[in-house]
This record gives structure tokens, C-alpha cells and sequence, in this order.
């Protein structure tokens, strides 16, 4: 069994070595162009003639859990695609969000401002129930956020494409009820995959029906957000401010306003980072799994996207 390694961006020896010790009767490889063919490959952000040199593979497996830039490229006919479930990254994601809710809720900037001005102020505590928090996308990264922020006991609602029933949280779905889903919320946690149907949908239309006083939380893909429309709703007083974490063009490019904008907080997409040995685990296991002809779970649907 032959695999090739092509994830741009990634130091390959560490992992190349954890595949090969993870899978010892298989042969491991570098791709470089030229190369022969391989059974299966694991890629990020692979080049359009990789998959053009390999129109053999059998799988395909991401080193994330987008695969929105993947399917973007012509991609071999007999391949499934199977992207990272969880892997370590839903518990990341967990703590990245909650932190940001809890930062904003206890207006804890606030606090760091006062305090640099040598100011003692106690400022009038706020009811957790007036800060009800939407979380689009209820998938491996959405269920778990939304789960956690229950624990600190804020009203939770969450939105998906199928509806889901989980525990304390409100759910809504489908596209009939994406209005009333904004509508019950005030903070609002982007989780959903990059698709056809969800790029641009935070946008001042969408924005527009949270409750006064929302607050964005974008941690999915920059293109689900219209830049100008939350600069717009902010300065408007609508929205009272922002934490981003992904962005169309990344790195952030120096001039974007998002760098300076004093009520936004911007992180260079490391909300929920691979984690390698987990992830090789999880690769591997999956790959004997597909071997043996069974079901893995994290297998990508292409035509929906994700
Ligand atoms: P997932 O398990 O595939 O979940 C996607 C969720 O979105 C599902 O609940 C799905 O609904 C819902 N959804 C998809 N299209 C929809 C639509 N048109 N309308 C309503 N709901 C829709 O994905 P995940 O593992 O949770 O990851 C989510 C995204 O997080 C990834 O795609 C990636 O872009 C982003 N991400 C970011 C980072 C970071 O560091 N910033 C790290 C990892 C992932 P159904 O359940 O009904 O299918
Ligand atoms: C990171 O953004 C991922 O999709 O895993």
C-alpha cells in the first residue's frame, strides 16, 4: 500500500514518520511532481497537479475539517474524501468561544482599560439572560461549543441543516428558520462549513436581526462574512463588537481595517489547530477501516460540500 504526503504549509518529516509508525506495513512518501502513483494521500491545500498526477487514489484524507479549498480543485473521479473528525480540535474550539463570550459578557476589556488607567470602577452586572447566543452550524465543532456554553448558563440556540436535539439547546433549522434563529440570539457563533449556500451569510441582512447590541464570533471560514456590512452594523452602534478568527484573505492584510478597529478582536486562525499525533491516529485508523471495506465517520459529501 503506497501513500503520499502533500500538505502545503505543514513541515512534512514529523508527520511522514508518525504515518510510517502508525502504519508500518505501508509505504510512506513525500509527493513530488513526477511522482508514481499512490493508493491513498493526505493533503492540505494540495496543488491542482497533484491530483491530476493521481487520478488513481482510492481516499483522500484532510489534515482539517474544512474541506471547502479541496473541492474547489478537479478532484480524482474514484476518490472519497475524508476529512478530521474532531481529533482534538472540538475541545480547542470549545475554549476559543467560551473565552470570547465570557471576555465580551463581563465586559472584561473594559475592566483591562480601567485598570491601565489606575481606575478601581465596578461597573453594573449583567444578566446572562439578555445575552442569548446562536451558534450556526451544529456539527462536530457547533454540538460541542454549544454544549459547553449551556454550562455557564446562557440561553443557547443553534442552527443547522437537519434538526438536531441536544440537550438545553434551542434548535432551529433549515433556511425557513434562519430569521427567527438570528432573531432569538445577541451573540453569534459561526461554525458552519464553506459552501455554496453559506458563503456570505453573515451580512447585513443577517446581521441586521440580532438582537441590539450583538456580537460576532466568526471562527469557520473568512468568506462567510461580508467584511464592509459588519464595519458598517458596528459603527452603526448595531453590533457591539466582533472576535475573528478567519478572514478572506489570510495572513489579514496590513491596510484591512479589521487590524485596528477597536471593537473587533482578531486571532490569525488558530482557534482550533491540528493536533499531529492525534490526527495520524486518527488518519490511520480510518484508512485500515476503509481498507477492510467499512464506514468512516468524516466522510465528505461532495456535492453538498462538506
Ligand atoms: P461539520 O461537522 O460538517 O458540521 C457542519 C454543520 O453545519 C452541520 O451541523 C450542518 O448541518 C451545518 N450546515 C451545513 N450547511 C448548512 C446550511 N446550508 N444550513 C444550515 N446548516 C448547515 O463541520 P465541523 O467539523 O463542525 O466544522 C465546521 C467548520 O469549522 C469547518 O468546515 C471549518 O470551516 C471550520 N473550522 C475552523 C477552524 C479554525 O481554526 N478556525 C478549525 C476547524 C474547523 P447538518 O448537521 O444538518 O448537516
Ligand atoms: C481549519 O481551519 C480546519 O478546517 O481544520
Amino acid at each position: 500500500m503506497k501513500i503520499t504526503f502533500c500538505c502545503t504549509g505543514t513541515e512534512p518529516e514529523p508527520w511522514l514518520a508518525g504515518l510510517r509508525a502508525a502504519l508500518p506495513q505501508a509505504q510512506v512518501e513525500l509527493w513530488q511532481p513526477g511522482a508514481g502513483p499512490a493508493d491513498y494521500a493526505v493533503v492540505w491545500a494540495p496543488p491542482q497537479q497533484f491530483f491530476d498526477e493521481q487520478p488513481q487514489l482510492k481516499a483522500v484524507f484532510a489534515i482539517g475539517a474544512g474541506v471547502d479549498a479541496l473541492l474547489k480543485l478537479r478532484l480524482p473521479a474514484g476518490a472519497s474524501f475524508v476529512r478530521l473528525d474532531d481529533a482534538g480540535m472540538a475541545v480547542q474550539m470549545a475554549e476559543y468561544v467560551c473565552h470570547a463570550v465570557i471576555r465580551h459578557f463581563r465586559e472584561l476589556d473594559l475592566y483591562a482599560a480601567d485598570i491601565s488607567q489606575g481606575r478601581w470602577t465596578v461597573h453594573p452586572s449583567r444578566n446572562r439572560a439578555d445575552f442569548p447566543i446562536g451558534v450556526l452550524g451544529l456539527g462536530v465543532l457547533g454540538q460541542r461549543v454549544a454544549q459547553a456554553l449551556t454550562h455557564f448558563e446562557f440561553p443557547v440556540n443553534g442552527w443547522s441543516r437537519t434538526a438536531k436535539n441536544l440537550d438545553g439547546v434551542r434548535g432551529f433549522s433549515g433556511a425557513q428558520q434562519l430569521d427567527a434563529f438570528l432573531a432569538a440570539s445577541r451573540i453569534l457563533v459561526n461554525l458552519l462549513p464553506l459552501t455554496i449556500e453559506t458563503q456570505d451569510i453573515l451580512n447585513r441582512n443577517t446581521l441586521s436581526r440580532l438582537q441590539p447590541g450583538g456580537y460576532v464570533i466568526n471562527v469557520a471560514r473568512g468568506a462567510h462574512l461580508v467584511d464592509e456590512d459588519l464595519l458598517a452594523l458596528l459603527d452603526s452602534g448595531h453590533l457591539a463588537g466582533a472576535t475573528l478568527d478567519v478572514f478572506r484573505t489570510e495572513p489579514l492584510p496590513t491596510a484591512h481595517p479589521f487590524w485596528r478597529h477597536p471593537k473587533i478582536t482578531i486571532t490569525p486562525h488558530t482557534s482550533a489547530r491540528t493536533l499531529r499525533e492525534t490526527s495520524i491516529a486518527q488518519i490511520a485508523g480510518k484508512l485500515m477501516a476503509l481498507q477492510r471495506g467499512e464506514l468512516v465517520a468524516g466522510l465528505v459529501d461532495v456535492g453538498r460540500g462538506y
